[in-house]
């Protein structure tokens, strides 16, 4: 079994001492089993499994140039479309710290950062699952350059690891169209420390599976999903939740092996719902659904009782919906989604997304 320490690299058998970029971008992903709840250093109480998404994504070049003198601090510019981005920092300096370990080599460069996201701005979907997926491709790109000898099963692992360590989530934006978080029996080499790529050949019935976000609200988030995550502990649902996790991301692989359509669809809204269930439970309690949020729910069970379309929704921490459906019902969908739903998006916006395969390299 793969530990941490697996993850400190021996010594490199190359030096880098010219500068360079690469570029690559990294996608969000949507939870079907959700995560909520961690223990120390980014651990998932629960296992999780997402689907990669396929339009929303990061895009970042990094361009590091050898420092003469080592530095005590990491020397890093952050810009986002451009524009210098201070108020991000603190979140990279606190990556940096976090993975110094896994790369020594971090205090020897100064890096220039510059990323974009595909998504419109503060549309309420986090960035931090394909930005720190992004910045962790990146950064093993550099320690190729050290260690040209890597295995691509190495450089995937670790990509996935060192994204973990920047956002939980992000470490399923990595590699694989549905991805697994967290040790759990059902899932043979699953772990704690990073994604794995669902091994199962995933029936045609979820090929091309659409995601259609709908953006009901924009504004900040009334309380972060790191306070969310703290709120766990102690929780008095919170044992039963983890459990219940687990036996959910079992029922998932056979769903996903077996392309039952009417039981995607319960396990993935039961999921959405336990998860806001575990957010009005907590204490303090907190609500991140908005009306509109609830308006769009019912507008799709209506739906899918009078047409018995399989389309289903499933919410992160927010109040946008993601509504899920097969690429064969995708017309249907869409008419309904613009006929009855977009009055309930701030500014009628809605994304259309679909499965992604993770991160790829533009340079
Ligand atoms: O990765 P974080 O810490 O932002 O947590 C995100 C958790 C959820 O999006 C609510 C669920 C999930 O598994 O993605």
């Amino acid at each position: 079994m793969t530990k941490a320490t697996d993850f400190i690299p021996q010594e490199y058998t190359h030096e880098v001492t010219e500068k360079g970029n690469f570029q690559w971008s990294a996608p969000s992903n949507i939870a079907l089993v959700k995560y909520w709840g961690k223990k120390e250093n980014q651990i998932p109480a629960n296992p999780s499994i997402s689907f990669t998404l396929n339009n929303c994504k990061t895009i970042t070049k990094l361009e590091f140039e050898p420092i003469k003198s080592t530095s005590e601090n990491f020397s890093f510019d952050l810009f986002l479309d451009g524009k210098s981005k201070e108020d991000f920092k603190p979140k990279m300096q606190k990556f940096f710290e976090r993975v110094e370990i896994y790369l020594p080599f971090l205090k020897d460069f100064h890096f220039a950062i510059s990323t974009e996201n595909t998504f419109p701005h503060s549309s309420g979907i986090a960035s931090s699952a394909s930005g720190m997926g992004a910045m962790a491709v990146n950064l093993m790109s550099i320690e190729k350059l050290f260690n040209p000898e890597m295995t691509e099963e190495y450089f995937w692992k670790k990509a996935s690891f060192l994204a973990r360590l920047g956002s939980g989530s992000a470490c399923r934006s990595i590699k694989g169209s549905v991805v697994v978080w967290g040790e759990t029996e059902s899932v043979e080499n699953s772990s704690d420390l990073f994604g794995v790529e669902f091994s199962e050949t995933i029936h045609s019935n979820f090929q091309n599976y659409q995601d259609t976000i709908l953006l009901v609200d924009k504004g900040e988030k009334v309380v972060s999903s790191t306070v969310g995550h703290e709120l766990m502990h102690n929780h008095p649902f919170a044992k039963n939740r983890f459990e219940q996790a687990h036996e959910n991301l079992a029922q998932m692989k056979q769903i996903l092996i077996h392309g039952n359509l009417e039981k995607f669809v319960s396990l993935v809204e039961s999921e959405a719902l336990t998860l806001h269930a575990m957010m009005m439970t907590s204490m303090p309690y907190f609500i991140l659904m908005k009306p509109n949020t609830l308006e769009i729910i019912n507008k799709i069970w209506k739906f899918r009782q009078d047409t018995g379309v399989q389309v289903c929704f499933t919410l992160d921490a927010g109040a946008n919906v993601h509504v899920l459906y097969p690429e064969n019902d995708k017309e249907k969908v869409l008419q309904f989604i613009k006929n009855e739903l977009i009055v309930y998006c701030q500014n009628q916006q809605y994304i259309c997304d679909e499965i992604g395969s993770g991160a790829q390299k533009l340079n």
